[in-house]
């Protein structure tokens, strides 16, 4: 996947405010929890496993990369989780290829109070105005049902599963924003 091609729109966008959350580029102050999100094995039970903190910590840049599409989900001035959209250039279904993807990983310890879903919902709003008319696809493993609880509440319904990763993985769409 590429970073979100976002034509002539600037990247970061000026900071969005939700109910509880702020989103935003990422900041060279992110790194510890960019660390401990990208080495969590509870976050990566159904992405293929985390790498080991060490190799994290030692392939991290300085700075985490602010890379257009990688939103911060900052809580009470500390980040809880990424929004990812990405270009899916390369994906391995037809269906998906070419659109914006959504992705979402959050702390352990943020789950359970709906942030996931405040930051996607204000991601997806950003999206819609800022390249309006495209549809998002989403795939996740069907056994992790938070995600796909989170994706049926953001108005994703399934396209199609597949195997994949040793996997059964479910690619679901989100029609445009009307009107936008
Ligand atoms: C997928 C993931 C982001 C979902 O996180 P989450 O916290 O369960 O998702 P939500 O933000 O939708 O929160 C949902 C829960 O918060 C609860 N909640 C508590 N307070 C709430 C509030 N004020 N508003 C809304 N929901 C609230 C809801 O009842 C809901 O619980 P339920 O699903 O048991 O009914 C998280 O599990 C994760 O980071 N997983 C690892 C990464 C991953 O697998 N990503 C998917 C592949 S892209």
């Amino acid at each position: 996947m590429e970073d979100l091609d976002l034509g002539t729109v600037a990247w970061p966008p000026a900071p969005i405010r939700t109910e509880r959350l702020v989103l935003r580029g990422s900041r060279e102050c992110d790194r510890a929890a960019f660390v401990d999100l990208l080495s969590s094995p509870e976050v990566h039970t159904y992405l293929g496993g985390a790498r080991p903190r060490a190799q994290v910590e030692r392939e991290l840049p300085g700075a985490p990369e602010d890379r257009p599409g990688t939103f911060v989900a900052e809580l009470d001035g500390a980040m809880v989780g990424l929004v990812l959209l990405r270009r899916a250039t390369g994906h391995r279904r037809p269906a998906a290829t070419g659109r914006l993807d959504l992705g979402y990983l959050f702390l352990p310890r943020a789950w359970g109070r709906g942030y996931a879903a405040e930051a996607c919902a204000a991601a997806l709003a950003w999206l819609a105005g800022a390249l309006p008319g495209e549809a998002v696809v989403l795939t996740t493993q069907s056994a992790n049902t938070a995600s796909m609880r989170l994706a049926a509440k953001l108005g994703f319904t399934e396209v199609e599963r597949f195997q994949a990763w040793d996997a059964e993985q479910w690619l679901g769409i989100r029609p445009p924003t009307p009107g936008a």
